[in-house]
């Protein structure tokens, strides 16, 4: 692979290729920043957030989950600061009408600079770069909007469609999507999309708790589409418009928030390492600017062939949700503590991994082209090296040929593991055709039926990553992909 960006366009060409990601209403020309889900695509969707679910749920004392709905009382979003502050600085410009926002579009010029993209030599503008970033991250945090403004003329930064350095005034611009509840006939209300899944738990905090008679320290998790109208939306399913968040809010005594934060901070990012990705790839980002609710936070950022990008929030968001839903609801959203014998609205710690940047990260890791060429034959492959417990499907049942009792065989190995894992079942084409396209999708183990397992019952397996062939016994085939899936 010759570089990054070419590593990403090659990623976005195989996921549409096989089936994994499509661009959304494509035969109208798609929709710009929103992506489907195709048949690989999708298994591989449900199979990362079942890991998470069961990581949060299922193996961690204490938290359970909730499914709530992705319509809320528009109330919700006055009381979570999202009507007033959900918005980002956008600057236009004024020839080609374009409108960006301000960190993404110094972002862009620095990520150039770094890349040495134009005059520069690669690496040269890397310290610039830097100076650059910092200077934004700072007038950011006092919302600077005259400073970014210059900042940006200063350093020439130009729209990629005009080419000028025409551009507006800063200004803010909010990020929900509205719509309208009942029919006109009625007295129609405005509701928004959720842009976050959080307040679902915050709203539900008490019903969980009391129903579930759970003690603080608990958590409640969620996963669900999440719907932001970004202004730059790009780089594929990294920044999209209606995404899934995997969300998990952890309830605490207040004046324990920061030792919960650095035991989350650590704990999901053992979560990331689980993946079997190599620490290299992964680092922490401390948010200077910190976002309405926050009183500390920071991001997990993975080396995305586009760079270090955010992957996964996390945030110390104080007693900021529930002590609002409280004031505006005129509900009482307190808990008792019967170890200290008071009570207090519990201060909260969020763990917030978006799905979708997920997937990008665990393609980004899978994909590989490989030179097989010998001395006497070009050969190359495609593969999708995925940790086998993530992999669309785990097993490809392939009989050699389309006769004499071999694709027999073949359903009945079929029919003893598809309850237990995915599977699937390939008679046409060559051998070596079916691995490639089983290897195209990740797919870790096949196994194939001879004339020879119609005498002693055995098949040949071959492993995706090694290549590596071995006779085995057909019984045990449902075992061998078992343990590796777990
Ligand atoms: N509840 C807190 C919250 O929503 P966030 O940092 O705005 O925090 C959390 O979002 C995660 O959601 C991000 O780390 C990212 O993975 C994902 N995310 C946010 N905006 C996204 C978008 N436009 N497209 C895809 N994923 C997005």
């Amino acid at each position: 692979m010759a570089n990054d960006t070419l590593k990403l366009q090659a990623i976005i060409s195989h996921c549409k290729e096989y089936g994994f990601i499509f661009p959304s209403s494509e035969i109208y020309d798609g929709l710009s920043a929103v992506y489907d889900y195709g048949q690989y695509g999708s298994e591989l969707k449900k199979n990362i957030r079942d890991y998470w679910w069961k990581s949060m749920t299922q193996l961690t004392d204490n938290i359970v989950g909730i499914d709530a709905a992705i319509f809320m009382h528009p109330t919700t979003w006055k009381a979570s600061g999202h009507v007033d502050n959900f918005s980002d600085p956008m600057i236009d410009n004024k020839d080609s009408q374009k409108r960006y926002r301000v960190d993404h579009l110094i972002e862009a010029y620095a990520d150039e600079l770094e890349a040495g993209i134009g005059e520069r030599e690669a690496g040269s503008g890397k310290q610039e770069a830097k100076e650059i970033l910092e200077t934004m991250d700072r007038l950011l945090a006092q919302n600077d909007f005259e400073g970014l403004k210059k900042l940006i003329e200063e350093k020439n930064i130009k729209c990629t469609i005009s080419g000028t350095s025409n551009w507006s005034d800063v200004r803010q611009f909010n990020l929900m999507f509205s719509t309208q509840l009942g029919s006109l006939a009625e007295e129609a209300s405005e509701i928004y999309l959720r842009p976050e899944t959080a307040q679902g738990i915050f709203v539900n905090f008490l019903n969980v708790q009391k129903t579930g008679r759970l003690k603080i320290p608990f958590g409640i998790a969620q996963t669900g589409k999440a719907f932001r109208n970004e202004i730059v939306a790009r780089q594929f399913i990294f920044r999209m418009r209606e995404f899934e968040q995997m969300e998990m809010q952890f309830f605490i005594r207040p004046g324990t928030q920061k030792e919960w934060y650095e035991h989350w901070k650590e704990t999901r990012m053992k979560w990331h390492l689980s993946l079997g990705i190599s620490p290299d790839k992964f680092r922490f980002h401390d948010h200077v600017k910190l976002a309405h609710y926050a009183d500390a936070a920071c991001d997990i950022e993975y080396l995305f062939p586009m760079g270090f990008k955010e992957v996964e929030g996390i945030h110390s968001r104080t007693d900021f949700d529930l002590k609002n839903h409280q004031e505006y609801s005129k509900k009482k959203l307190t808990y008792f503590d019967t170890e200290l014998n008071q009570h207090y609205i519990p201060y909260v710690i969020e763990t917030s991994i978006g799905l979708d940047r997920t997937i990008l990260m665990i393609l980004s890791e899978a994909y590989q082209e490989e030179d097989l060429s010998t001395a006497d034959k070009k050969d190359s492959r495609v593969v999708l090296k995925f940790p086998p417990m993530l992999a669309p499907v785990k097993l490809a049942i392939l009989p050699l040929v389309k006769k004499d009792g071999l694709p027999e065989i073949a359903k009945e190995l079929m029919s003893a593991c598809r309850s237990q894992f995915r599977c699937f079942y390939e008679e046409k084409d060559t051998i070596g055709k079916r691995y490639r396209r089983m290897d195209a999708i990740g797919t870790p183990f096949c196994v194939t039926i001879d004339y020879q397992t119609k005498d002693d019952r055995t098949v040949t397996i071959r492993y995706r990553d090694s290549m590596q062939q071995e006779r085995i016994s057909i019984d045990s085939v449902r075992e061998i992909v078992e343990k590796q899936i777990l």
